[in-house]
């Protein structure tokens, strides 16, 4: 069957030879039937529209269409573009694009019965290929993050992830090069190798270097911990199987990177991605164990379970020794975040408040929504230790996220810019709407491609 989609504002902008129904809210969709054809409506009445609610009715667009076994849906964009008059023309057809293309996504490697069913999208009266391909590269990019989160924990070890980063990037000007188990100490990655010696499936360090620019190098630092257990301090209740998403960081790093790899942004960037299995055993870290940086700085663990923020520290003490002077970090940090802001929007912590309005900014752009947290310097006691300079566990049951933050911001440099974005809460979408589906949501490609851009200007 073949669908025309119509873009309507109001009920009365419905050809006179349909049937009327009840039209309530922005996204909303009504398939018509007529004799040889059918119509797919979708409503676009809303008070304060945004370039998200244009990728939000590409997806539902592509939903409704395969719900109905539409298999050839024509798109007018003229429609869009005379409603929706404070949006430029190519800001409309991307955005629809990249919301009908992310819809398209399912994760299906392991079943045996796969949805093969597939709508087809034809734009009428204009060709639009350059914005054709800017959102397909887009999505895809999202894509690969998702593709990551989505694998099991026994499909995704440290070594299965530095073997698909090699197929990611093939024929690409990214280089790649994983530092093995053996050789993590003497690069400097000394609680990489604690946090991972407890498992069989070894740590890694994979550095992603895409030296596409001039001057000193932006690093990213995402969070790679293929599965936390929590540990010797073991999580108990909850799904944990959640925790096979404990790598969302470090997707969204390998998305950004792919993403301005394919654009062929002019940017000097490096990658860092600590890779972990975070278990309990024989051979495992113990609460009280003592972790010596790279920098001389110790640490009590006082809490196995709190291993992101002991990896992620290596990871930016070794950006800072690259040269990096702006190092954005982001990681599934603390189930603090989820409470403080709710599962839509990531928590954006910068060692320069006056950044943080215009990072949440770029988050609206992008559609990973970020809200500025506060890094509370007075906290800092919290994190005190009898034995060590620092305590990876903080003293208070509260503010969770905050001292998170503030350990990391231990390890940063006064002459670098530190962004670093708690993303626990948002690896998977707060609601299966719009281009949303099942599984991870990609959190984070899209923002992080956004802030590099920011930075290079
Ligand atoms: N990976 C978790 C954080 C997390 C929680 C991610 C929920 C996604 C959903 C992290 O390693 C962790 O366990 N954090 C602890 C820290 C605590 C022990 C100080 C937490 O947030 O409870
Ligand atoms: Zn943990
Ligand atoms: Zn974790």
């Amino acid at each position: 069957m073949n669908a025309q989609i119509a873009i309507i504002g109001s009920l009365t902008d419905l050809p006179k030879n349909y049937r009327k129904e009840k039209f309530k809210s922005f996204g909303e969709s009504f398939v018509y039937h007529g004799q040889d054809e059918v119509l797919l409506c979708l409503g676009t009445d809303k008070q304060r529209r945004t370039v998200e609610d244009i990728r939000f009715l590409g997806g539902k667009a592509r939903k409704e269409a395969e719900k109905n076994f539409i298999d050839n849906v024509y798109m007018d964009f003229n429609s869009l573009i005379n409603i929706w008059r404070e949006l430029t023309e190519k800001e409309i057809v991307i955005n629809f694009l990249e919301g009908w293309y992310l819809a398209g996504y399912s994760f299906e490697r392991y079943k045996q019965n796969k949805n093969k069913y597939k709508s087809r999208l034809s734009i009428l009266g204009k060709s639009y290929e350059d914005y054709q391909k800017t959102a397909l590269t887009r999505a895809e990019a999202v894509n690969i993050a998702r593709d990551l989160c989505n694998e099991p924990a026994n499909k995704l070890t440290p070594q299965i992830y530095s073997e698909k980063l090699s197929s990611i990037f093939k024929n690409s000007k990214v280089e790649i090069e994983i530092i093995e188990e053996m050789n993590l100490r003497q690069a400097g990655f000394h609680a990489v190798y604690t946090v991972g010696k407890g498992s069989n499936y070894s740590p890694k360090v994979a550095l992603l270097k895409f030296n596409n620019g001039e001057g000193s190098p932006i690093a990213l630092v995402g969070k790679g911990v293929t599965y936390d257990s929590g540990g010797t301090n073991m999580k108990t209740g909850g799904d944990i199987a959640e925790m096979k998403m404990d790598m969302g960081g470090s997707a969204a790093v390998v998305g950004a990177v792919k993403l301005l790899a394919d654009l062929n942004y002019s940017v000097n960037l490096i990658a860092i991605i600590p890779l972990v299995v975070n278990v309990a055993g024989g051979e495992a870290y113990l609460p009280s164990d003592l972790i010596t940086y790279q920098n001389g700085k110790t640490v009590e663990v006082g809490n196995t379970d709190a291993e992101g923020r002991l990896i992620l520290a290596d990871s930016i003490l070794y950006a800072q020794a690259m040269g990096a002077e702006n190092i954005v970090d982001i990681a599934t940090l603390t189930g603090s975040i989820g409470y403080a802001l709710g599962l839509k929007i990531a928590g954006v912590f910068c060692n320069d408040e006056s950044l943080l309005w215009e990072l949440k900014t770029l988050g609206e752009k992008s559609g990973d929504y970020i809200w500025p947290m506060p890094l509370v310097e007075d906290y800092q006691s919290l994190l005190e230790s009898d034995t060590a300079d620092l305590n990876n566990m903080s003293s208070s049951a509260f503010g969770g996220a905050i001292t998170a933050a503030l350990f990391l911001k231990n390890f940063v440099g006064d002459r670098c810019k530190w962004i670093h974005i708690d993303m626990a809460n948002t690896v998977r979408p707060w609601k299966r709407e719009g281009y949303y589906g099942p599984g991870a949501s990609g959190f984070g490609v899209r923002l992080l491609a956004e802030i590099v851009q920011c930075e290079r200007k």
